[in-house]
């Protein structure tokens, strides 16, 4: 069940290294830090009138409680689980359990990459998926879940 109030919320949660962004190979991954990513977040929240609450973790554990407190109180998640994608079924377990929109966010084309990288854990359970557009793909994401909830 989504969050009845009237305000509606996203929660965008940043898997391990995302906080390394800007310094972390930015020919990869470009040279905006996590923290320019939630504010351009956070101000695309404010004038599309929605809630936008940011968390970054390195720990898997940390991102499965955080999915688990999401129900009943967002009406819709950005995730970009990292180097989680391609290995945790906790995380896919946790994302399973809501009946929210779910968006998978990759700054870098994963399928243009390493063999290792192609598999998501989780693309056949999310709503939608974004991958390549650099951070450009969260605002998107958030521009997308919009008109959905
Ligand atoms: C990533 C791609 C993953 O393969 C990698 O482990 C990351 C970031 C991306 O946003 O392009 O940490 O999810």
């Amino acid at each position: 069940m989504s969050n009845d109030s009237q305000q509606k919320r996203i929660l965008v949660i940043h898997g391990p290294n995302l906080n390394m962004l800007g310094k972390r190979e930015p020919q990869i991954y470009g040279h905006q830090s996590l923290e320019e990513i939630d504010g351009d977040l956070q101000a695309r929240g404010e004038e599309l009138e929605i809630e936008v609450e940011t968390f970054q973790s390195n720990h898997e554990g940390d991102i499965v409680e955080k999915i688990q407190q999401v129900m009943d109180v967002f009406d819709g998640i950005i995730i970009n689980p990292a180097a989680y994608t391609h290995t945790s079924v906790a995380i896919r377990d946790a994302l399973a359990m809501l009946d929210i929109p779910v968006i998978e966010v990759h700054l870098s084309n994963i399928h243009k990459r390493e063999t290792f990288r192609h598999h998501s854990m989780i693309a056949d359970i999310v709503t939608a998926r974004i991958a390549g557009f650099g951070s450009q793909g969260y605002l998107l994401g958030l521009d997308g879940l919009a008109k959905m909830i």
